[in-house]
């Protein structure tokens, strides 16, 4: 039995509008892009990337997106001239708890704000549309950066998985962090919002 007799799912694919990122469904249209992305290995160590994608591959991925009910895939884009950014995905999607997961990789301009805008953007979907009570992500403890871009949004170091990464021969730390809806009613919302 659950607690939410309606849990929603994630079938309606939105398009989430900001000043200086667009983010939209993620389909056949960017695969060029994306294959870019996912083979530049500035990128790997980032992400923990260790898989090489075939073109074929992200095909049938982009392809597919639109018929996923329980995540939601992103491109984002400069909204003015379209140029593909990143991408980021909302997954694991619990209805029942209404927890979700995130995940997101700019592969141009970073250092911005244009991935602190992309989180919020879609926070504010999963919060105020959806209906989520709880996103969370891991971050490997050097990837600085985003976990700056994560604070600035409302996400809280919740613990860490020690030596859970392994990097060229070297094992690091992988900090969990989350964000509530209740988070940012109590301020979350204000944190970098002069942006
Ligand atoms: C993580 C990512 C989405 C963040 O987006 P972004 O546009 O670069 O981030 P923002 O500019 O919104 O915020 C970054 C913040 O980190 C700060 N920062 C940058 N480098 C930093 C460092 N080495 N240490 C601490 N803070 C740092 C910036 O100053 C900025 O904070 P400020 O606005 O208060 O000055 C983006 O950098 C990215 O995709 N990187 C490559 C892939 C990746 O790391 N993905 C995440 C995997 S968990």
């Amino acid at each position: 039995m659950t607690d939410h007799p309606a849990a929603p799912d994630l079938s309606a694919k939105p398009v989430l509008i900001g000043e200086r990122v667009r983010l939209e469904p993620l389909g056949p249209e960017h695969v060029d892009d994306l294959l870019g992305m996912v083979t530049d290995p500035a990128l790997d160590r980032l992400t923990g990337t260790h898989t090489t994608f075939t073109r074929e591959q992200l095909v049938a991925w982009c392809g597919s997106r639109g018929e996923q009910d329980d995540r939601l895939d992103f491109a984002v884009v400069d909204p003015v001239g379209g140029e593909f950014l990143g991408d980021l995905a909302v997954n694991d999607w619990d209805p029942d708890n209404l927890v979700a997961g995130l995940r997101i990789a700019l592969w141009k301009r970073h250092g911005r704000g244009l991935g602190s805008e992309a989180l919020r953007l879609v926070l504010d979907h999963l919060f105020d549309v959806v209906g989520a009570h709880r996103v969370g992500l891991e971050v490997v403890e050097y990837n600085e950066r985003a976990v700056a871009a994560y604070r600035k949004v409302g996400f809280r170091e919740e613990g860490r998985l020690r030596q859970a990464w392994l990097w060229d021969g070297e094992r690091y730390d992988v900090i969990v962090m989350g964000v509530l809806s209740t988070d940012r009613q109590t301020g979350a919302r204000a944190v970098g919002a002069g942006r």
